[in-house]
């Protein structure tokens, strides 16, 4: 088993976002206590804070390290010059950066398709982050892996995606297993060190969730997939 938490956010009268040493050490003890766990085996930084002082992170991960409440730190949704910031002071190698990706949720894919044009989908927004994981061997960690849009809902099966569903349903009859596998196997095509992170507790889907590891796609089924999501290639 391996226990992750994230820190970060702050849910108050608004939501902010608070990286300050204080904060950070805080969040772990009592992600702790209420875990009743001794330590973490990950840590991530959630989102970026602007108002960011690497130093301070740099004291909260030493200290969080030496009393062995955490043992691994990385990142969620920041982009390659936010972890480069981070990097400046923090000693501990940022393993780890969490993304929003699925079939049906590309855009850091778009733009790298398109890059060099002027249509829309050339609109880099997130500095290559999917490049820089894989160049400085990031564990990404993928999120929404099954959803549309900003958590609009599970895109395996929605009448809405009649394309990709079709080319899901057929891959999944040629593999021998079910059509949210192969959205999951999707995201562990790309060749970098990929997890897919899938919120259950439903024994049935963590199989499928397991299967997609079992097989890999070839590389035209995975762009048949990209293209049916409605994507188009140059
Ligand atoms: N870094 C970020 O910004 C960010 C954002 C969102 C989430 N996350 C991470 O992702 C974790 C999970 O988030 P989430 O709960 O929103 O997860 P999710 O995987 O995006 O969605 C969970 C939903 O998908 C369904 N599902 C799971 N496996 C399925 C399958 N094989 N077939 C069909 N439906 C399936 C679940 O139904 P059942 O319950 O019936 O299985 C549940 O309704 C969070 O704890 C967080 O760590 C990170």
């Amino acid at each position: 088993m391996w226990i992750q938490s994230k820190c970060g956010i702050r849910i108050e009268e608004f939501t902010y976002f608070d990286f300050s040493k204080d904060y950070i050490i805080k969040s772990v003890d009592g992600i702790l206590q209420r875990l009743k766990i001794d330590h973490l085996d990950s840590l991530l930084l959630h989102r970026p804070d602007a108002l960011m002082e690497s130093d301070q992170v740099a004291e909260a991960f030493d200290l969080l390290y030496k009393q062995g409440k955490v043992r691994d730190f990385g990142v969620s949704n920041q982009n390659p010059m936010m972890m480069e910031l981070l990097k400046k002071d923090v000693k501990q190698p940022l393993a780890v950066n969490q993304l929003q990706l699925s079939a049906a949720f590309t855009p850091g894919f778009e733009s790298g398709f398109h890059v060099n044009m002027e249509d829309n989908q050339a609109a880099m927004r997130d500095g290559s982050i999917f490049e820089y994981c894989k160049l400085h061997d990031v564990v990404i960690q993928a999120w929404s892996v099954l959803q549309f849009g900003y958590f609009k809902g599970n895109f395996v099966g929605n009448e809405k995606f009649q394309a990709l569903n079709q080319v899901l349903d057929r891959l999944a009859i040629k593999y021998g297993v079910t059509s949210s596998t192969i959205a999951i196997s999707w995201i562990l095509r790309y060749p970098a060190k990929m997890q897919a992170v899938v919120g259950t507790t439903n024994p049935k889907h963590l199989r499928e969730v397991s299967q997609a590891a079992s097989f890999s796609l070839t590389r035209k089924e995975w762009y048949e997939i990209y293209l049916a999501a409605g994507n188009n290639l140059p």
